[in-house]
This record gives C-alpha cells, sequence and structure tokens, in this order.
C-alpha cells in the first residue's frame, strides 16, 4: 500500500470576486483543490479563466472572497498583513513571467535575496547544487542586464527554491522565452521536484511544458473542470480545445 502524500496547499470553495455590483468579476467560482507534497502541477485554461487569479489566493498575494485555503497546515484565509508577509517569506517562493530581479544586484546576490531578508545563512551545499543544476556556475557574478532571458529567468527560479519554501508557484515561467531556455527552464523544475521533494505548481498556456508536470488541472470560467494525471501534450492540446469552445 503506498502512503498518500499530505497535500501543502489546499483551497476549499475558494470565491474571488474583483469589483461590485455592475462591475462585479466572479473570477473564482468555489474551487476545491489540492496539490500533494514533492509533484509538480500545472494550472491550465483559457485566458481570463481565473488561473493567475488562483495562484495569487493560494500564495496569499490576493485574499479570498470566500473559502478556505491552506499552505503548510497553516490556513492563510484570515490572516493578517504581518501573518501573511511572514507566510510569503518562509514558506513559499514565486516565479514571475517577467523575471523580477534586482538589476544592480549579481546573479548570486539575487539568488540568496530571500535569505538576507529572512536573516538567515545559505546553504552553501544547497546553493552550490542550485547553481548547478540550473547550469549558472559561471554567470554568478553578473548582473540580470549581462544575462540572456533564459538565464535570468533560472536565476530567478534559483532565487524562487533557495529558501526551500513548502511550495513554489511559476506563473507562467516560460512565456518569455525561445524553446529551447524555456526547455531548459522545464527540465530544472522537473529535476528539482524529483531530486529535492519540492512542490511546484505552474501556471502555463503551454501544452508542452504541462507535459513536464505530474498532473495537469483545468479551469474554464472560474471553475475547475478537469484534473489529469501524468499529462501527455496530446490529452492536454485535446482538453484545452474542448475548453475554448
Ligand atoms: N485586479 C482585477 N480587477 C478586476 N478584475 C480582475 C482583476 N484581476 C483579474 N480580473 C479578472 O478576473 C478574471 C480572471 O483573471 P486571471 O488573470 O486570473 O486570468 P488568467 O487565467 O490568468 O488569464 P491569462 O491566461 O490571460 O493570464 C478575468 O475576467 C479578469 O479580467
Ligand atoms: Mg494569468
Amino acid at each position: 500500500m503506498t502512503a498518500r502524500r499530505a497535500p501543502v496547499v489546499t483551497a476549499q470553495r475558494l470565491t474571488k470576486v474583483f469589483g461590485a455590483g455592475e462591475n462585479a468579476v466572479q473570477a473564482l467560482r468555489g474551487i476545491d483543490v489540492s496539490f500533494e507534497s514533492g509533484a509538480f502541477t500545472a494550472i491550465m485554461g483559457p485566458s481570463g479563466s481565473g488561473k493567475s487569479t488562483l495562484m495569487h489566493c493560494l500564495a496569499g498575494l490576493e485574499s479570498a472572497t470566500c473559502g478556505r485555503v491552506e499552505v503548510g497546515g497553516a490556513e492563510i484565509t484570515g490572516m493578517g498583513d504581518r501573518e501573511l508577509t511572514m507566510l510569503r517569506r518562509e514558506r513559499v517562493g514565486f516565479v514571475f513571467q517577467s523575471f523580477n530581479l534586482l538589476p544592480m544586484l549579481t546573479a548570486e546576490q539575487n539568488i540568496l535575496l530571500p535569505l538576507e531578508i529572512a536573516g538567515k545563512k545559505p546553504d552553501r551545499a544547497f546553493f552550490d547544487e542550485l547553481a548547478g543544476v540550473t547550469g549558472l556556475q559561471k554567470r554568478l557574478g553578473h548582473l540580470p542586464s549581462e544575462l540572456s532571458g533564459g538565464q535570468q529567468q533560472r536565476v530567478a527560479i534559483a532565487r524562487a527554491f533557495v529558501a526551500r519554501p513548502d511550495v513554489v508557484f511559476a506563473d507562467e515561467p516560460t512565456g518569455n522565452l525561445d524553446s529551447v531556455s524555456g526547455t531548459g527552464v522545464l527540465d530544472f523544475l522537473r529535476t528539482s521536484v524529483r531530486r529535492f521533494g519540492q512542490t511546484v505548481v505552474m501556471v502555463t498556456h503551454d501544452a508542452r511544458a504541462a507535459s513536464y508536470a505530474d498532473r495537469a488541472v483545468f479551469l474554464r470560467d472560474g471553475a475547475l473542470v478537469d484534473d489529469m494525471h501524468e499529462p501527455a501534450t496530446d490529452a492536454v492540446l485535446q482538453t484545452m480545445v474542448k475548453l475554448e469552445v
């Protein structure tokens, strides 16, 4: 019998409404989902279906209108700003489509920033392993402006992983990359899940990117409409076509 791995992130009846009255937008309509420890999950769906909103609510970047979100066993719905800031700092890593690196810091300084902010000592062996897996060893002393897009994104990913958060959320991490750099980033995400047992949740439009994940969940119009194990590119494409009509 295989033990089920514990969920790291759970949403129950998660609802998000932007605006009020006539202008109200129901971005999430009662989502129930959980993400297991050590798994790599893709969130997919048409533009405007609520992918980024879901990720932001799960990560405590956006407050839920209704329902409940737990991260690492802590209920975040109802937390105050201070508590949320601590939670994001200690338990959550982020990768954005536009790398969000600090321009005057080197690659190494950017990667170590979350630990610096938290006042923690870097685990040098883990840092070296991250630099190795991301292929950044020779670029660590360079500024972001001296790196390619793919290298900058790998710096952003190493930064999201360095403090070993409970979960890393990535919103279209390959959206701004050419296919070779994108493949490098996806390989790294998958390797890190296997090698470090990291939990990763990635929003993507790209069926091939989703095929690197262990699971793909599909949103349409703010609702979860499909949940696929070991998503293959073809199966993902078929589901996406169904959702867009
Ligand atoms: N701050 C906001 N204020 C008002 N409406 C918003 C806000 N953010 C998102 N929305 C709306 O909520 C819905 C879901 O948006 P969301 O950004 O989550 O979609 P998405 O699936 O990430 O789309 P895309 O693939 O284009 O990034 C959309 O109708 C969007 O217009
Ligand atoms: Mg989005």
